[in-house]
């Protein structure tokens, strides 16, 4: 039978993600206000600035959201507006989040709201941040507030943001605040964030039963450029521990098993804390230890001749790989748990690459709901072009194309064809047609 459409489930969810510090504008009371001040430490030292100026004005995405048919949107809240100093909430922020979620549900838009996104409020950081465990006492407190004032505009509720690249890039590789560079300071943030998510699991579910509560994983694929080099493996097996499984297993079998941080063994408030899971999918990364580029020994590369995205200021930012989203999809299958993809995209300034991106990694989840597992949404990241943490402005990821300066927004032609997507609940053959025709063999075979 000629198939000339993959169809996604009724009440698929379709939207996009963003997170507070990349699009409020004006953030000055956490760790990334003065991470941003370091000279360096963000590409051309750019600085978030206004932002997409949505303290001011969401609404106006939020309207063209609404327009291109997105019935969902991910956003996160910023501790360090709800709770500025250690102990006092500050109720105007609260009600401006009210604004924003009724604002989004008012245009049918289902709010999915994460509650750490990447940024802590000064007053924590000089305490010692994720490093130190009172965080988990810290953050359980934020929560109960913050689910307690909004609880009532939101079913979905993602804890912590990608854990494993927060506590990498912050305080294992120094790339993002705090800046710290330690395999220690990696391992005990690590388990300090997923006890803090076992932690807000519960408070949530206290405060309101019919919550549904997960957790965002970023799965990154590892994979040795040469399969027979041995080496190569054993490191792309070490990295896929340390990146990926550990966390899946903490939360399977409620054991971190967490290198150099002995005494964080056994947790059981980590079984049976997610209702869902967020799977957060970007690319693959290949590795080599035997592999030099221009003299220097090149460990994480794409694969050569992949398609690759624009450049970030370490190089490549990733190959296109939309097979890696159905292999992330099927590492989660265990936990019989549903799925939202709470991000997946790439730096794409010229869309170039965009539609066939949307369209093949939409064909992978497809599949996956095909062969039985439960997905139920996915959020493309991300919406107009933000501040990119250490990246800055440099690199663009939104559907809608953003001048940071005039805030003036253009729809880049994969925004209208996403927009098809959501309202067809479908991928058809005359979008791969018209949009990616070099696809149309590899997504209809049969057509
Ligand atoms: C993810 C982050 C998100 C954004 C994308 C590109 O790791 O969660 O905030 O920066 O990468």
């Amino acid at each position: 039978m000629t198939e000339l459409k993959l169809n996604f489930p009724d009440r698929f969810l379709w939207g996009t993600a963003t997170a507070a510090h990349q699009v409020e504008g004006n953030n000055s009371n956490n760790d990334w206000s003065l991470f941003e001040q370091q000279p360096g430490a963000i590409w051309h030292d750019d600085r978030s600035g206004r932002a997409c100026d949505w303290w001011q004005n969401a609404e106006q995405d939020f309207d063209l959201m609404a327009e291109m048919g997105h019935n969902t949107h991910r956003l996160s809240v910023e501790w360090s507006r709800i709770e500025p100093e250690e102990g006092a909430f500050d109720s105007r922020a609260v009600g401006r989040y009210r604004e924003m979620l009724e604002g989004l549900r008012s245009r049918d838009i289902e709010p999915m709201v994460t509650l750490f996104h990447f940024t802590t409020p000064l007053w924590l950081a000089h305490k010692g941040g994720w490093s130190n465990p009172a965080v988990i006492g810290y953050f359980r407190r934020f929560v109960s507030h913050a689910v307690d004032q909004l609880g009532d505009l939101v079913n979905l509720w993602c804890t912590i943001n990608e854990p494993n690249v927060y506590a990498a890039l912050g305080y294992g590789l120094g790339e993002h605040a705090p800046g710290e560079k330690s395999l220690l300071l990696y391992s005990r943030v690590l388990g300090n964030l997923l006890q803090a998510h076992a932690a807000a699991y519960r408070v949530i579910h206290a405060l309101r039963g019919d919550a549904q509560v997960g957790l965002v994983k970023n799965v990154q694929i590892f994979e040795p450029l040469d399969l027979t080099h041995r080496a190569s493996g054993t490191l792309s097996r070490l990295l896929d521990y340390m990146f990926n499984t550990l966390t899946l297993s903490a939360v399977a079998d409620g054991r971190l098993q967490i290198p150099l941080s002995p005494g964080l063994s056994a947790h059981g408030p980590l079984i049976d804390s997610v209702d869902f899971w967020g799977l957060n999918y970007y690319n693959r990364q290949r590795v080599s230890l035997s592999n030099r580029d221009g003299g220097r020994l090149s460990v994480l590369q794409p694969t050569p001749g992949a398609q690759i995205s624009d450049f970030g200021r370490n190089g490549t930012y990733g190959e296109v790989y939309p097979a890696g989203l159905y292999r992330a999809l099927a590492r989660l299958k265990r936990f019989r748990k549903p799925i939202y993809i709470t991000e997946n995209g790439l730096p794409d300034r010229d869309d170039d690459l965009r539609p066939a991106f949307l369209l093949s990694h939409l064909a992978q989840v497809q599949r996956a709901i095909r062969e039985g597992l439960d997905v139920r949404g996915y959020y493309h990241w991300t919406f107009t072009d933000n501040f990119e943490w250490a990246e800055g402005w440099a690199l663009r990821f939104g559907l809608v194309a953003l001048d940071p300066q005039t805030q003036i927004r253009t729809p880049r032609p994969s925004a209208k064809l996403y927009a098809e997507i959501a309202s067809q609940n479908a991928i058809t053959r005359e979008m791969v047609a018209q949009y990616a025709p070099q696809l149309l063999q590899e997504i209809f075979p049969h057509a």
